[in-house]
């Protein structure tokens, strides 16, 4: 039977529906969210993500300045700019979109942001608070993945979770997650020894590993829910065209339920910076 696909559209509209009357009654009380975004150079990947949270934030009536700066600034002068917002009582979240370029080290720009305003959830204050289980603020594509799972799933304790990649904004940020939701939980990389034997263990597949298709139906444990979090632009036929680190055509013949790429993960992932802006201000404001 083919798999469920677990619509991740439709699960972000729900939620940014959920946020923006949090929204409202926030602002009804003098507090409107407020999110600023620094992008540093062209990356065109970078300014599509930019757009969309910024178009995003304005659905839910959330606030968002744009720091765009030229790719040669210098490190000083982003800690500068993020210590200036760290100080603005009106900006609740700040976000550095990543990459940065090549002169600037991407943690300390990072961990120069107050965690009550790190709404990606990367600095290692939140890092760490997510780790030893106390309030943090998660990061978002993980805990994205998280709310699919959890809606598809119900609880997810016990289940064996097997999760593809160990990248500090995914990997182990969802292994946390997992590991929080009582599963039993198998982190894989690229030097993980037979990876589809391992794959295999998961009754959740979370596939993180940015590399096109490379998970296979027949990686996969049969009834599995599969999460993918890869969007990797390919050519095809001329032309190009978005696909996920799962091969949806033969995963969906085994599966239980699939995230598709488009329309999966990557919703959710802006609905959740959305959710962390909200959290950030109600947090910030006592309310
Ligand atoms: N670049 C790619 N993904 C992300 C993300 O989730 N947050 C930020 N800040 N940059 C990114």
């Amino acid at each position: 039977m083919a798999a469920v696909r677990i619509d991740g559209k439709a699960h972000a509209d729900e939620l940014c529906a959920r946020l923006a009357k949090e929204v409202a009654e926030l602002a009804a009380k003098g507090v409107v969210p407020a999110i600023a975004v620094i992008l540093v150079g062209e990356d065109p990947a970078s300014q599509v993500y930019v757009r969309n949270k910024v178009r995003r934030a304005a659905e839910l009536g959330i606030r968002s300045l744009e720091h765009r700066l030229p790719v040669s600034v210098s490190q000083e002068a982003l800690l500068e700019l993020v210590d200036r917002l760290n100080r603005d009582a009106e900006v609740h979240g700040i976000l550095v979109q990543l990459p940065l370029p090549e002169h600037v080290d991407p943690q300390a720009v990072i961990d120069a942001i107050r965690p009550e305003k790190d709404v990606d959830g990367f600095t290692v204050q939140n890092a760490g608070r997510l780790a030893v289980g106390q309030p943090a603020l998660v990061p978002c594509t993980p805990l994205g993945c998280l709310m699919l799972l959890k809606a598809h799933l119900g609880s997810l304790e016990g289940l064996e979770a097997v999760v593809v990649g160990r990248s500090n904004i995914v990997g182990k940020p969802m292994a946390q997650l997992l590991l929080r939701e009582n599963c039993t939980v198998t982190i894989a990389h690229s030097k993980t020894r037979d990876l589809p034997r391992v794959c295999r263990r998961g009754d959740i597949l979370v596939a993180a590993v940015g590399r096109p298709r490379f998970i296979r139906g027949d990686w996969i444990k049969p009834g599995a829910t599969v999460i993918d979090v890869g969007i990797n632009r390919i050519s095809e036929g001329g032309g190009s065209r978005l696909v996920g680190d799962v091969d949806e055509a033969s995963a969906a013949r085994v599966a239980g339920a699939i995230t598709p790429v488009p329309g999966g993960v990557g919703p959710m992932t802006i609905a959740c910076l959305m959710y962390n802006t909200v959290a950030a201000a109600r947090a910030q404001s006592g309310l």
